[in-house]
């Protein structure tokens, strides 16, 4: 199936590592021009190289950006427009909140982790959508986590912005139709990026990882990066156009609930 990408505009925030690495390396092999943002300028160098290799002559821009500042926000998508010309696609996939016990965890911890988690995807929305809709054209593609549908003390942080961020990409997929924006939201479980990989040798406490991997869905594995990649790659193209606020889980089976 031809995803009708080619020729197609993106950002990708967090595109330097994981899953934004993986979508990034999709969109370029699709013939999609992207601009992947981070902090680290060594990861974004090592995604560019990848990129070409996965596709000649790939079209990819990078921007160091700490996405909890909101004028690092403003100076990506002003880049992102001089690098290429529009917006066609947001790929709002930037994130990560720390686990830990409630009674521990500080307001400053909750701030740091919402000003990524939630507001880097509110703000970067915001920023786009006027490019977007003066086109009357755009899709924002919410990269959330299933932490948002089962709550757990463990998790909260997390949970709670991922929580709000399944609303918001509804609202805002509200927003969009008045725009000819189309909005959606994936909810990953847990996919082996090295963020797991770390998360989970650390947690494991003497038992060996692949255990601890094969118990975290029905399937007997976490998901690839690559997985999600192809979800994303397809919620962006044409060929989902009456996809418009959903939010849609990959997650192997894991959450049991009728919702998600
Ligand atoms: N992996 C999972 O199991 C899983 C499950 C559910 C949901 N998710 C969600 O999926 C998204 C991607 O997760 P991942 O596992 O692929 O993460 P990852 O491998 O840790 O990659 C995160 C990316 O975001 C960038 N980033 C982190 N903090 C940033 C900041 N302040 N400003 C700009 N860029 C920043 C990182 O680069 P720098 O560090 O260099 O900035 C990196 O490119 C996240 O939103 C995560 O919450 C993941």
């Amino acid at each position: 199936m031809d995803l009708e990408l080619r020729g197609k505009t993106a950002i990708i925030t967090g595109g330097s590592k994981g899953i934004g690495r993986a979508a990034a390396l999709r969109f370029v092999e699709e013939g999609a021009s992207v601009l992947i943002c981070a902090r680290g300028r060594d990861a974004l160098a090592e995604a560019v190289a990848a990129a070409r290799n996965a596709a000649q002559g790939a079209r990819i821009f990078t921007s160091e950006a700490d996405l909890t500042r909101p004028e690092e926000i403003r100076r990506v998508v002003d880049e992102a427009v001089r690098a290429m010309g529009r917006i066609d696609i947001l790929v709002n996939n930037a994130g990560s909140a720390r686990p830990g016990e409630f009674l521990k965890i500080p307001d400053e911890d909750w701030r740091l982790d919402f000003d990524l988690k939630f507001f880097g995807y509110v703000r970067m929305a915001r920023e786009v959508m006027p490019h977007m809709a003066r086109e009357r054209n755009g899709v924002v593609v919410n990269v959330i986590g299933t932490g948002g549908l089962r709550p757990s003390a463990g998790y909260m942080v997390g949970g709670a912005a991922n929580a709000a961020l399944n609303h918001f990409t509804k609202a805002l997929a509200d927003e969009g139709s008045r725009h000819g924006v189309r909005v959606v939201g994936i909810n990953p479980g847990p996919i082996l990026t090295e963020r797991l990989r770390l998360f989970t040798e650390r947690s494991a406490r003497g038992r060996n990882p692949d255990e601890v991997y094969a118990r975290m869905t029905p399937l007997g594995r976490p998901g690839k990066p690559e997985e999600v990649a192809d979800l994303i790659a397809f919620l962006s193209s044409p060929r989902a156009a009456f996809i418009h606020g959903a939010n849609i889980t990959i997650d192997g089976g894991a959450n049991p609930g009728l919702i998600g």
